[in-house]
């Protein structure tokens, strides 16, 4: 049969007391509806529909970029009437209906296509969990036969129905689509908010003698984020979820809690990562890599992803931006900066350097304090260093700037044109030395300060 979700983003997410949609902040690098949205969408979802505020206009757009669809709830008047509003979208749709909270970062395809199918089975369905803390989720109160009888809401509930431990997730399955908007059609409002309760589907259903199942699901799945301390704990629940999954690869760590990972890192099997490693988005390590401890590796919307090639070593104290593409077994050693730039085969840069929208030839060696001038306070240039070439320590490549292969730059040198293949280029003043001069100094120094204590 099939299947279309709505998710439910239009509340305004007060308690993060921030000026962005609550479901737009991110974790593991991914704002908490693009977890949501994919998901759902590996449930086996077909359409689905983000339901927004009217001032949400850059969250639909990203909604658009997802291949979602959106609706626009017009006032904020309960997670029921947010769910109606998607039905301006969806018109008469055929097939099954799978409504989810879009505060939900942890969710999983498999829970929500169980729950799609056993609302299949009895026509609805409910997820519901335990958590250690009910704090103020939704009490699900069961009958005799384990089926739904309601939903309380924390604001409305009493002491004995807050004792209640089984929670309402947020998510719900419907194996009509028509007829849950039939049902949400018929909410009322008459509680402690004041809102329209998808909570309260259930109820109407009933009366047209349809029953809730209930799915129970663990409670980090499900877990809601409605404030900056739950956006935090979500984090840290989804980072031990990607260190899991990367351990279960073969990807090697020493320190697996204190690696932070991005929702897109893909590490091969057998690389090694090192303790306090933070990895943000579109990165890239191959086989064999290594990547030491307190290394910072970022890849850019704009300037591309980074990637480390089979056998490189990276760090301790490295820093990768946007475009570092890494070849293979190339050393980037301690306080290093890489940045669209391409450092081939074998090329070392092991001390203190800054390399920028560069190109770096295989088996190169770049000395320590080197630096592309890369930017003119306008423009960015670029500098082309050949294969084999040695650049000594502290040199200053102002680009645009090409050195070519197997060249020598004497320490010290500010390279700002061009040098031939095999050639020594040096820019330094002549050494001048005078002799004695150092012990003179001394001597007249010495005798100053005795003068002065007399
Ligand atoms: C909701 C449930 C509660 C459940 C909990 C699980 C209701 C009334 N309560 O509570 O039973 O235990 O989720 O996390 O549903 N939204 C709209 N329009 C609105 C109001 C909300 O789109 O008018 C959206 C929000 O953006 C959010 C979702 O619906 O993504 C849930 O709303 P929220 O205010 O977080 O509900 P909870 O109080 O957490
Ligand atoms: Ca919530």
């Amino acid at each position: 049969m099939a299947k279309a979700a709505i998710i439910l983003a239009a509340g305004q997410g007060t308690r993060m007391k921030s000026a962005k949609p609550k479901v737009m902040h991110a974790i593991a690098g991914l704002p908490i509806l693009g977890h949501v949205v994919a998901a759902v969408r590996g449930a086996g979802v077909s359409r689905i529909v983000v339901v927004s505020a009217p001032s949400m206009e850059e969250m639909r757009g990203y909604v658009s970029s997802l291949g979602a669809e959106n609706a626009i709830q017009d006032r904020p008047l309960g997670t029921g009437h947010a769910a109606l509003a998607a039905k301006s979208v969806l018109g008469d749709f055929q097939g099954a209906l799978l409504i989810n909270n879009g505060d939900m970062p942890l969710a999983q395809s498999p829970m929500l296509a169980e729950s799609l199918a056993s609302a299949e089975t009895y026509g609805l369905s409910l997820v519901a969990f335990r958590p250690a803390d009910p704090a103020a989720y939704g009490r699900v109160i069961q009958n005799a036969d384990g089926t739904l009888d309601r939903i309380v809401e924390y604001k409305d509930a009493t002491p004995e129905q807050r004792a209640i431990d089984l929670c309402c997730a947020g998510t719900y399955s419907a194996a009509s689509a028509r007829k849950f908007f039939e049902w949400a059609g018929r909410l009322e409002n008459n509680n402690a908010q004041g809102e329209y309760y998808i909570p309260e589907v259930p109820l109407i259903a009933r009366r047209d003698g349809v029953k809730c199942t209930i799915t129970e699901t663990d409670e980090i799945t499900v877990m809601g984020v409605n404030s900056r301390a739950e956006l935090a704990d979500a984090e840290s629940q989804m980072q031990k979820r990607l260190r899991a999954r990367a351990l279960a690869a073969g990807v090697g760590m020493t320190a697996p809690e204190t690696v932070f990972l991005s929702h897109d890192t893909v590490l091969e099997p057998d690389c090694h990562i090192g303790p306090y490693v933070v990895i943000g988005p579109k990165v890239t390590v191959k086989s064999g890599a290594g990547i030491k401890s307190h290394s910072h590796l970022e890849g850019s919307e704009k300037e591309g992803p980074v990637v480390v090639g089979n056998g490189a070593l990276i760090g301790p104290y490295a820093r990768l931006r946007g475009g570092a593409v890494i070849e293979e077994d190339v050393h980037i050693g301690n306080f290093v900066e890489v940045k669209k730039a391409r450092i081939e085969k074998g090329a070392k840069a092991n001390h203190l350097t800054y390399l920028g929208d560069a190109r770096v030839g295989a088996g190169a060696n770049i000395g320590a304090g080197t630096i592309t001038c890369n930017y003119d306070g306008f423009d960015k240039h670029h500098t082309d260093i050949g294969a084999g070439a040695f650049i000594g320590s502290n040199t200053a490549l102002v680009a645009p700037v090409k050195v070519g292969d197997g060249v020598y730059v004497g320490a010290g040198s500010v390279i700002t044109k061009p040098v031939e293949k095999d050639a020594l280029a040096v820019t330094r003043a002549a050494q001048k030395e005078i002799p004695g001069w150092a012990e003179k100094f001394r001597t007249q120094k010495k005798a100053e300060k005795a003068a002065k204590k007399k």
